[in-house]
């Protein structure tokens, strides 16, 4: 009877040694939640779709792998819009409600950098896959911001590769036209000026639009009476198509170039045709990591016609992002986030869009691809390195 008692109670204090081992990151059992942010509703939901299906093949892959410590991933999705109230929402409620403590997202940098404004005071991990914004990862004091990282290069590089597109192919005028209030457009407005201006270009015309204009008449007037050779114009695809197409109508004849925004299987290739824009990876890339990623995206998902889906930029830059980030946990060895955003600034990680470090900014240094839209495609021109 004694015995048995001592028995039961060397159980219970063994049992209550290990219970709260396992609930604060053991090796059995449990979930490490990942927050993603995708706009999966608002202006650019292709955005948010394929965003979300190229993280979600991140988690499948480290879930059939075991998971990290025996722990499965739970991805929580969470619809941001692509703008700042919904964004900071979404994301405040996958931090406060979900008790998520990383977060991969968001696509759009204005966006991404509201939310890098409350994740870094909870100490919470966040890298983006695709904000190129500059004011992502470093704060209006130009300190960089300790626990937000993105996979993808910066609007500094891609304004400049452009330039020297443009220059390269004689062109010596451009007419930009931006919009206002969205940091991404504003800034690679801003990025494309600077490189063209040094390079010896000229800017013939500058024209700000805001994000609920539809009617691009008057700017498109200015635009063709200016006689630029290039129009700048790097916004989103949904802008783009609504521009492309008047500008049709308006007689403008300058080539119409922007960014990795133009990146949709919504782009109007017909409004768009004679485009160029950069982005951030080429699905002809005959390096293994990035044939093997088409293999696995084009099996798990198919189009309308039931074919398999190329991945676009935002599929693979989320697949990269996301696997990024459990690199990140894995690596550290514990789910403590200050441990965790210490691996992932020091990770050297094999990306599909290139191999991955991190600069003293959190922004890796990777490569930019051109894209012509001719004759209903787009076609890979030029890889361009920095
Ligand atoms: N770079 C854009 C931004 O910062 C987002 C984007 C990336 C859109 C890639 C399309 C493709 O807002």
């Amino acid at each position: 009877m004694f015995k048995r008692m001592f028995v039961v109670l060397s159980l219970l204090i063994v049992a209550s040694m290990i219970l709260p081992a396992c609930a604060t990151g053991g090796t059995g059992g449990g979930t490490i939640k990942v927050g993603l942010l995708a706009p999966l509703s608002g202006q650019v939901p292709t955005f948010g779709q394929s965003t979300k299906e190229g993280a979600e093949l991140a988690v499948k892959e480290w879930n059939a792998k075991g998971g990290i410590r025996g722990k499965k991933i739970d991805l929580i999705v969470a619809d941001s819009q692509c703008s700042p109230d919904p964004a900071v929402n979404a994301a405040n409620k996958l931090i406060d409600q979900d008790g998520v403590k990383f977060i991969v997202g968001e696509v759009c940098s204005s966006a991404s950098i509201p939310v890098a404004e409350i994740v870094n005071p909870k100490g919470v991990v966040q890298i983006s896959p695709t904000s190129t914004n500059p004011s992502v990862t470093v704060d209006t004091n130009g300190a960089t911001r300790p626990y937000t990282f993105r996979a993808c290069f910066i609007d500094p590089f891609q304004g400049l590769v452009m330039a020297k597109f443009a220059t390269d192919k004689g062109y010596k005028t451009a007419f930009i036209m931006f919009d206002q209030g969205n940091d991404y457009v504003r800034g690679l407005a801003e990025a494309f000026e600077k490189s063209f201006v040094e390079l010896g270009g000229t800017i013939v015309g500058k024209e700000s639009y805001t994000t609920t204009d539809t009617d691009f008449s008057a700017i498109l007037t200015k635009v063709a009476e200016s006689n630029a050779e290039v129009l700048w114009l790097p916004d989103y695809y949904n802008i783009v198509n609504l521009v492309g197409a008047q500008a049709k109508d308006k007689g403008v004849t300058a080539v119409m170039m922007g960014g990795d925004g133009w990146d949709s299987s919504d782009l109007d290739v017909k409004a768009a045709d004679g485009g160029f824009y950069s982005n951030h990876y080429d699905p002809g890339d005959t390096r293994p990591i990035v044939q093997q990623w088409l293999k696995t995206y084009g099996e798990a998902y198919k189009d309308a016609q039931g074919n398999p889906k190329v991945p676009d930029a935002l599929a693979t830059l989320a697949y990269d992002a996301t696997n990024l980030m459990l690199a990140a946990i894995d690596k550290a060895g514990t789910e403590d986030t200050a441990k965790v955003a210490e691996a992932m600034a020091a990770i050297k990680w094999d990306a599909v869009s290139g191999t991955i470090t991190f600069d003293a900014q959190h922004n890796p240094i990777k490569a930019a691809a051109v894209i012509s839209v001719s004759g209903g495609k787009k076609t890979f021109i030029d890889s361009v390195a920095p």
